[in-house]
């Protein structure tokens, strides 16, 4: 059977759960214990779209279980310079690795690969659309420094545009967490979503104003306003810089309150913030390797 991984969708709580305990295992294997369950596995990694952390923390997870990574590099110098399609591309780099990591422009665009990929397409990000692996290493940052259990969380920023955002909403009504989005009006989560919660039960409210929340949440969610998505510069430039997480916004917060942001950050966090015991996003970039590690394993069926 092969493990795409594609949306948050098509998770159930119980895989997710299984997921987040096998990523525990994985920590030292993460850390620098040397592992070769992965020996003689190659992944390929294919991305359409600026990434660091997305990219190298899946290099770092199959170089530390012993396997090896084959990158298609810059999207210039590769053949989609020359028109070749995706689902060609694909094709291809499947008679060369044993699963693919794919980050790209369009939304929908991992779905497809899926449908013409002989080895499994995980999701690295798909346009505005989801961002599964974030999600995975967002939860167990949860998990490890906070609790799923009666969450209450504020997601704050870009909800409009921001994948990860919509990946974690969904992921986090399966928990029955109390969900307040934190957005301009412009940066709403999209209706679909909002419907597809509330279908699902969830617990969610809106509002604008990040202070009326920061006294009553256990996790800050906080997102960077993508740029790069907007249709028109002059409506980002309406919504730059809406929230900024600042020392002085937390003095209200709860002692075990903790902060978390997906990365890059631009303006939202106050860097003074990094050195408080709120802030975990460097943390969560680490759980990155060894969520990915169990993903990689599960896909090429080492687990
Ligand atoms: N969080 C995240 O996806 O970061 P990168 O864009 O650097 O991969």
């Amino acid at each position: 059977m092969l493990h795409h991984i594609i949306s948050m969708k098509d998770f159930s709580r119980d895989e997710i759960d299984i997921i987040l305990k096998r990523a525990k295992g994985f920590e030292p294997i993460a850390k620098g214990k040397k592992s070769d369950m992965l020996s003689g596995k190659i992944l390929a990694t294919l991305f359409y779209e600026p990434s660091t952390r997305t990219r190298m923390s899946f290099e770092t997870a199959m170089k530390r279980l012993g396997g090896d990574v084959i990158d298609l590099g810059s999207i210039e110098s590769s053949s989609v310079a020359k028109g070749e399609t995706l689902a060609d591309t694909i094709r291809v780099i499947g008679n060369y690795a044993d699963a693919i990591v794919l980050r790209h422009t369009r939304e929908g665009a991992a779905r497809m690969a899926a449908e013409h990929s002989r080895v499994p397409i995980i999701n690295a990000g798909d346009g505005a659309g989801h961002h599964p692996t974030q999600t995975l290493l967002d939860l167990y940052t949860i998990m490890r420094e906070s609790s799923l259990s009666n969450l209450k969380i504020a997601i704050v920023g870009d909800l409009k545009y921001g994948r990860t955002v919509h990946s974690l909403a969904y992921a986090l009504s399966l928990y029955r967490a109390d969900m307040t989005l934190v957005s301009p009006k412009q940066l709403q989560m999209p209706d679909v979503i909002k419907k597809d919660l509330k279908k699902q039960g969830a617990s969610v409210s809106e509002t604008v104003n990040i202070e009326g929340v920061i006294d009553d949440i256990d996790v800050l969610y906080i997102t960077r306003i993508q740029k790069e998505r907007f249709p028109d510069p002059s409506e980002y430039q309406k919504v730059a810089g809406s929230y900024r997480v600042t020392e002085e916004l937390l003095k209200k917060a709860r002692n075990n309150l903790i902060v978390m942001h997906p990365l890059p950050r631009v303006d939202e966090i106050d860097p003074a913030v990094d050195g408080t015991r709120y802030a975990r996003y460097f943390e969560q970039a680490f759980y990155g390797v060894p969520v990915r590690m169990t993903l990689l394993a599960m896909a090429m069926e080492a687990l």
